[in-house]
C-alpha cells in the first residue's frame, strides 16, 4: 500500500487538466448490457473503479476493449452469459448495484448482490427495487442477493421518488427504456451523470423526454443500437482541483472545466473571496497568497445544489478561513469522516449530527493522517497542500478509486508531493 507526502506551504500555478467523469463513465459501462451492439464511450477515466466495474461485467458476458491506455472502450455485450453480479465485487464499488436495472431491461431477470453498507452510510436500495417492482419484476431477497424476474418483460409505469436518489433513477431509466409501453418518473435526479447517460441511452435509440428536469418520460422501444459515445467532465475532479490554488493561494487553470458544471461551488468560492474566470479554454481560480479565504456555509444538496461530494474539500479550505463556517451534509448520515484527521493537522472542528462547525486557524501543520473514503482522502491532500511541513496521508488506494494522475497533476502546479510505497 502506497502513501502521498505532501510538503505544503507554497502557492500553485499553471494548468491542470480534467478528466471524464467518474460517476458517469460507470453508469455508461452498465447501458452496455442494454444492446448487443458495440458501445464506444470516449474520455474515460483511468481509475481502479472502472477497472473493478470492468471485471464484473465480463463476469457477465459483455467483452471490453481498452484503447488508448484506457481513455476510450469498446464495450460489447453480444450475449449476456452470466445474470448473477456476485457480492466480492459488488462490495467493493457500489456502482456495480447499477448493472440491475440494466439486466432486468434486456434479459427480464437478474441476480445482483446487496452492495451492503458503506463508509459514509447506510446507502439503501429500497428505492432502486421498488421502481423496479412497479414495471412488474418480483423481487426476492436471499442470502444477501436480490433475485428479479418479469414473466413477459417489464411494462412502463408511473413511478414518484419520496426524494432525490441519483443511483435509483439511473436503475430505473436503464430499466424503462426497453420496456412495453411508457414510464414517467417523477422527483428524478439532475445530476450532470443522470443527464448525460441519458443522452447516451438516446443515442442508442431510446425514446426519453426530460432529462435534466424533474420528470422524465420514457416510451419503451423494442431493441436498442450501439453508438459512440463521450463521456462528459467530471465536475467533482474539477471542483476538487478548483480548491487547490484557493487552499493554497496562486492561478491554477482547470481545463475543460466550465463554471456550469460546478455553478454552487463556484458561487460559494466566490462569496469567500477566490476569483473564478471562464476562458476559452477552461476555469481560472485565482487568490492571493496575501489573503485569506473568508468562511462560508454550505449545505449539500441534490443537483444544482453543492454537492456531497465536494463537502470534504470544502471543509479543507474552510480549515483555513477568516471566520466559522457552518457545513451541513444532507445526503450522507456518516460523512465528516476526514473531520477528525484534519483536526490532527490543527484544524478547528465540532461535528454534531449532520452538521460541522469549521472556525479557521491560521496556519494547518503538516501530520500523518488516514484516509477513510474517497472525497475523504483528496481533502486531506489539499489540507496538506496549504499546511506547514510534511503531510503523510496513508490508505491512498481510496484516491486510485476517483482520481487520476494526483502527484503528477499537482506537481504540474508547483506542489511538493510525492508517493511512496508503504513499509
Ligand atoms: C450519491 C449522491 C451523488 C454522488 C454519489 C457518490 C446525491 C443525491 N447523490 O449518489 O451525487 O455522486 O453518492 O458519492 O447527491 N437512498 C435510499 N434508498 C435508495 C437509494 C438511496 O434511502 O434506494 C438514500 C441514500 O442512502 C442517500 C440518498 O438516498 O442518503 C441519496 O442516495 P443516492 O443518490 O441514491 O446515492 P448515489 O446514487 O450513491
Amino acid at each position: 500500500m502506497d502513501r502521498i507526502i505532501v510538503n505544503g506551504g507554497g502557492p500553485l500555478n499553471g494548468q491542470i487538466p480534467i478528466a471524464g467523469a467518474k460517476n458517469t463513465a460507470l453508469k455508461l459501462m452498465c447501458a452496455a448490457l442494454l444492446t448487443d451492439e458495440p458501445l464506444t464511450l470516449t474520455n474515460m477515466p483511468r481509475l481502479s473503479d472502472v477497472r473493478t466495474l470492468t471485471t464484473l461485467l465480463e463476469s457477465l458476458g459483455v467483452e471490453v476493449a481498452c484503447l488508448q491506455e484506457g481513455k476510450s472502450m469498446v464495450l460489447s455485450a453480444a450475449e449476456i452469459t452470466n445474470k448473477t453480479a456476485h457480492y466480492d465485487i459488488v462490495r467493493k464499488l457500489r456502482a456495480s448495484f447499477n448493472v440491475f436495472g440494466p439486466m432486468m431491461g434486456r434479459c427480464g431477470e437478474a441476480v445482483v448482490s446487496l452492495p451492503g453498507g458503506c463508509a459514509i452510510g447506510a446507502r439503501k436500495v429500497d428505492l432502486h427495487l421498488s421502481s423496479l417492482e412497479a414495471m412488474g419484476a418480483k423481487i426476492d431477497l436471499r442470502e444477501g442477493y436480490v433475485h428479479a424476474s418479469a414473466q413477459g418483460g417489464l411494462k412502463g409505469a408511473e413511478i414518484e421518488f419520496p426524494f432525490v436518489s441519483v443511483g435509483a433513477t439511473e436503475n430505473a431509466l436503464c430499466a424503462a427504456v426497453l420496456a412495453k409501453g411508457t414510464t414517467v418518473l417523477k422527483n428524478v435526479a439532475r445530476e450532470p451523470d443522470t443527464v448525460d447517460l441519458a443522452h447516451c441511452l438516446m443515442e442508442m435509440g431510446a425514446d426519453i423526454e426530460g432529462a435534466g428536469t424533474s420528470t422524465m418520460v420514457i416510451r419503451g422501444v423494442d431493441r436498442l443500437h450501439g453508438a459512440t459515445h463521450r463521456c462528459i467532465t467530471d465536475r467533482i475532479e474539477l471542483g476538487t482541483w478548483m480548491i487547490a490554488p484557493a487552499i493554497t493561494g496562486g492561478s491554477v487553470e482547470l481545463l475543460g472545466g466550465t463554471r456550469a458544471i460546478v455553478a454552487s461551488l463556484a458561487d460559494k468560492m466566490e462569496e469567500a473571496g477566490v476569483t473564478i474566470a471562464e476562458t476559452a479554454t477552461g476555469l481560472v481560480v485565482t487568490r492571493d497568497p496575501n489573503t485569506q479565504v473568508k468562511a462560508v456555509d454550505v449545505t449539500t444538496a441534490p443537483f444544482p445544489g453543492f454537492p456531497t461530494d465536494l463537502q470534504a474539500q470544502m471543509m479543507a479550505l474552510m480549515c483555513t478561513a477568516t471566520g466559522t463556517a457552518v457545513l451541513e451534509e444532507t445526503i450522507f448520515e456518516n460523512r465528516f469522516m476526514h473531520a477528525p484527521e484534519l483536526i490532527r493537522m490543527g484544524a478547528q472542528i465540532d461535528t454534531t449530527g449532520n452538521t460541522a462547525r469549521v472556525t479557521g486557524v491560521d496556519k494547518l501543520r503538516g501530520a500523518p493522517v488516514m484516509a477513510t473514503d474517497l472525497r475523504a482522502s483528496i481533502s486531506l491532500i489539499l489540507a496538506g497542500l496549504a499546511a506547514e511541513g510534511e503531510t503523510i496521508v496513508s490508505r491512498v488506494y481510496h484516491l486510485d478509486r476517483g482520481y487520476e494522475h494526483v502527484v503528477r497533476k499537482l506537481r504540474g502546479v508547483g506542489a511538493t508531493i510525492d508517493r511512496v510505497k508503504e513499509e
